[in-house]
C-alpha cells in the first residue's frame, strides 16, 4: 500500500476564519484543507470569505488572492494557469479537476477545496507525486526504435498514423483520473492507474515506435493493467476530456489480439 503521512487517529479539525472586507457585496466562502505533516498537528479546514468583485473568475484566482493577500503560507502548485501544465489539479467541490479551469461561478454554496484524494500530502493542496512519477518512468515514455534514422534525420508518420495518437498526446499528467479511480486507491502500489496506462497507450500506438511487443509484455500483469474494472471514474473526471478507460481497454484488446 502507498504510505500516508497522517497522524494516528487523525481527523480534520475546524481552522481559522478570515472575514471578507467590510462593505464587500459579492462574497463567496472558500473552505480549504490545510495540513503540514511536519507539524504533527491534525489537518484542518480554514475558511476564507472572498470578495468576488475583487477576484478573477477561476478557483485558482481565488487561491492566489488568498496566498498573495491573506495567508502566504497556503501551499499549492500552479504554473500555466490555462490547463496545460497539469500542476493545479486538486479536489474542488467534490471533483478532481484543474483549479485554473474551474469557474467559481459554477459552484453553488461554499467552495470546498482538498488535495487530490488518496495521495500522501506534502503540504496543504500539494500531493506527493513521487510514486506515480516512478510508475510513469516504468513505462519508458520515450520513443524506442532500432531502425537507423533515415537520411533526412526524421522518422516520418502518415497523417492516418498520426491520428491514432489523438486523445492520447493531449494528456497533461494532472493525475485527476488516477486519484479518482477506486482500483488505484486500493492497489496503487502495483496497479499503474489510468494516467500512466493512457501514457503507455500513447507509445504503443505510435507507428514510429518499435518496442510495442516489449511494452505489451511489460503490461501483461494481473496488477499493472488488469486491476482496471471499467468503473469509468477516470473518464468522467478528466479535465481535458480524454478517455483513459478506452485507452486501457485498447491495450487489453491488443494483448488478446496478438495471441490469436
Ligand atoms: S475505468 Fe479503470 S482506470 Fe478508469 S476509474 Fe475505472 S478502474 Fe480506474
Ligand atoms: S488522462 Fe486526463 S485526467 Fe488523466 S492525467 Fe491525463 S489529462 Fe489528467
Ligand atoms: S496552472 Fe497549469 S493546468 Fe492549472
Amino acid at each position: 500500500m502507498v504510505e500516508f503521512n497522517l497522524p494516528a487517529n487523525s481527523r480534520v479539525t475546524e481552522g481559522k476564519t478570515v472575514k471578507a472586507p467590510a462593505g464587500a457585496k459579492n462574497v463567496k466562502t472558500f473552505r480549504i484543507y490545510r495540513y503540514d505533516p511536519d507539524s504533527g498537528q491534525n489537518p484542518r479546514l480554514d475558511t476564507f470569505e472572498i470578495d468576488l468583485d475583487a477576484c478573477g473568475p477561476m478557483v485558482l484566482d481565488a487561491l492566489l488572492k488568498i496566498k498573495n493577500e491573506i495567508d502566504s503560507t497556503l501551499t499549492l502548485r500552479r504554473s500555466c494557469r490555462e490547463g496545460i501544465c497539469g500542476s493545479c489539479s486538486m479536489n474542488i467541490d467534490g471533483t478532481n479537476t484543474l483549479a485554473c479551469l474551474k469557474p467559481i461561478a459554477d459552484i453553488t454554496g461554499d467552495v470546498k477545496i482538498y488535495p487530490l484524494p488518496h495521495m500522501p500530502v506534502v503540504k496543504d493542496l500539494v500531493p506527493d507525486l513521487t510514486h506515480v512519477y516512478a510508475q510513469y518512468a516504468s513505462i519508458e515514455p520515450w520513443m524506442q526504435a532500432d531502425t537507423p534514422f533515415p537520411p533526412n534525420g526524421e522518422r516520418l508518420q502518415s497523417p492516418e498514423d498520426r491520428e491514432k495518437l489523438d486523445g492520447l498526446w493531449e494528456c497533461i499528467l494532472c493525475f485527476c483520473c488516477s486519484t479518482s479511480c477506486p482500483s488505484y486507491w486500493w492497489n496503487g502500489d502495483r496497479y499503474l492507474g489510468p494516467a500512466v496506462l493512457l501514457q503507455a497507450a500513447r507509445w504503443i500506438n505510435d507507428s514510429r515506435d518499435e518496442a510495442t511487443g516489449k511494452r505489451l509484455d511489460a503490461l501483461e500483469d494481473p496488477f499493472k493493467l488488469y486491476r482496471c474494472h471499467t468503473i469509468m471514474n477516470c473518464t468522467n473526471t478528466c479535465p481535458k476530456g480524454l478517455n483513459p478507460a478506452k485507452a486501457i481497454a485498447d491495450i487489453k484488446k491488443k494483448i488478446i489480439e496478438r495471441s490469436l
